[in-house]
């Protein structure tokens, strides 16, 4: 069984070898090009690729604005429909990320390779199905707006980007089943303060029946995340020896 915490054969720190170390601290500046300038050079060389770059795809427009259902456009009016999809196809792309998040979790709670502590099986199921229905109610919201749920938008585009390192780590062969519930984690708190920004726009927009569908997802979300938190809590006790939680 794996335990990321096993004291091994790590010999990345310095103190394995200090004299080496010493020498090698020595010679850190020995080799610094003598360049003019300091870092801000590179923060302006930045600034001109910038200056000079696309920005990250964009917004399509409604297919057409016969596609608006006529109350929806109604609702809009006055307001950007191209932000609010934009957020909606954020989510989208991050709840599609989320379920595939909770099934290499799941595959690695079925593989029992590393401790999993009070996580089980049947609640790791029950929430990915639950991510699984978010994805479907933002789809069904976008095409109510007459808008493309398979268009990447630019913060479509941003969340899966984001993402990736935790789509990394979880499929990981290496990574334990903690190390998966800790980039959960992230998802979770991110997919919270989604949601809670969904529902506000959509309050916001005058969508009723959308932001009680939102605050649901919302509520959801808030339960995912309470019991994320546990199950990492109890794990990262347990690893230390420490008894339960004082404030269970
Ligand atoms: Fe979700
Ligand atoms: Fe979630």
């Amino acid at each position: 069984m794996k335990d990321e915490n096993e004291a091994g054969m790590n010999r990345t720190g310095m103190a394995m070898a200090l004299r080496e170390g010493r020498v090698q601290e020595g010679n850190a500046w020995k080799n610094v090009p003598a360049s003019p300038g300091d870092e801000r050079e590179l923060e302006r060389m930045r600034a001109a690729y910038e200056g000079e770059s696309e920005p990250i795809g964009s917004v399509p427009s409604p297919a057409s604005l016969k596609g608006l259902a006529k109350t929806a456009l109604q609702m809009l009016e006055g307001h950007d429909p191209k932000a609010f999809i934009d957020r909606l196809g954020e989510r989208l792309a991050f709840e599609r990320s989320g379920i595939r998040l909770y099934e290499l979790l799941i595959g690695k709670h079925r593989a029992a390779q590393s401790p999993t502590g009070e996580a089980d099986l049947e609640n790791l199921i029950r929430i990915r199905n639950q991510e699984l229905a978010h994805f479907r109610l933002l789809w069904d919201s976008l095409e109510k707006l007459g808008a493309d749920p398979t268009a990447e938008t630019p913060a479509a585009d941003h969340a899966g980007v984001k993402t990736m390192g935790l789509i990394q780590t979880l499929s990981d062969p290496r990574s334990t089943f903690y190390q998966g519930l800790d980039a959960i984690l992230i998802a979770e708190l991110a997919d919270n303060e989604g949601w809670r920004m969904l529902v506000e726009l959509a309050e916001g927009m005058g969508l009723k029946e959308m932001a009680a569908a939102f605050r649901q997802a919302n509520a959801q979300e808030g339960m995912h995340l309470e019991q994320i938190r546990k199950w990492w809590e109890g794990l990262v006790r347990e690893e230390a020896g420490l008894a339960e939680a004082i404030t269970a």
